[in-house]
């Protein structure tokens, strides 16, 4: 979400709630990788919507042919949302092994499940909220002076929203098209379609079935 009403409030429960949503969340080797900060001085805000201003001055400029049509979207609502978080990677993950000796980057997976869960929570809670990730996370880290360790993540832009639109926002702007689930999944090797056989196996006799776990449908 990227549109939000303006001048509205979350209840402190209500956030209370969302949070402890996130803090449920699976984390590798229970390692709880992530920190939110809540932005509630305005002049701070006012800060991160300007670094996030600058970063889509230069996305726009490393989009060459569709610069002008990117400006055009609506990439942000910082300064609209009632409640601005910023999610981070804590410091000290290099202790945590179990689970990141050879996949260190599951700490941002850990991460990225905690703000799904923030997501669906705040959209139970019949809020929208919008991931902002167009920003220099050196920059961010400094103005929040976080440890050399620590990692921005995510800015959250979380409130009261007009409306749900049905369908993403950047299809509604002709910018980009979700593809179908059936493209996405495969079976047995890379690229093979689910219910065909696999390298070195006979094809199914005739009116088996297919092992297919997945309908070939779109959805
Ligand atoms: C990791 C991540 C980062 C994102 N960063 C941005 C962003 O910086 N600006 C933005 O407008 N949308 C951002 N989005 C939102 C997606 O573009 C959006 O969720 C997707 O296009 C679906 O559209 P909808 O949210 O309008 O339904 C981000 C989403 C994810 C999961």
């Amino acid at each position: 979400m990227r549109r939000f009403v303006v001048g509205a409030a979350i209840p402190e429960g209500v956030l209370a709630r969302v949070l402890q949503a996130a803090h449920a969340a699976p984390s590798v080797g229970l390692m709880q990788p992530w920190r939110f900060i809540r932005i509630t001085d305005a002049a701070l805000r006012a800060r991160v919507h300007a670094l996030v201003d600058e970063e889509r001055e230069l996305t726009a400029a490393a989009l060459g042919p569709r610069a002008e049509e990117f400006l055009q979207l609506k990439v942000e609502g910082i300064l609209e949302c009632a409640e601005l978080l910023v999610v981070a990677l804590g410091g000290n993950r290099d202790v945590h092994i179990f689970g990141r000796r050879t996949l260190p980057q599951m700490d941002l997976a850990s991460v990225s499940c905690a703000i799904q869960n923030l997501w669906l929570a705040a959209r139970s809670e019949g809020l929208g909220m919008g991931w902002v990730s167009l920003f220099d996370p050196q920059r961010l880290a400094a103005l929040l002076e976080m440890p050399t360790d620590a990692e921005p993540v995510a800015i959250l832009c979380l409130g009261p929203v007009p409306e749900f639109p049905d369908r993403p926002a950047l299809e509604l702007d002709d910018w980009a098209f979700a593809r179908p689930l059936d493209e996405f999944v495969c079976e047995n090797r890379w690229n093979q379609p689910p219910g065909e056989p696999g390298p070195g196996q006979p094809a199914p006799a005739a009116g088996a079935g297919t092992a297919s776990t997945v309908p070939s449908q779109s959805v």
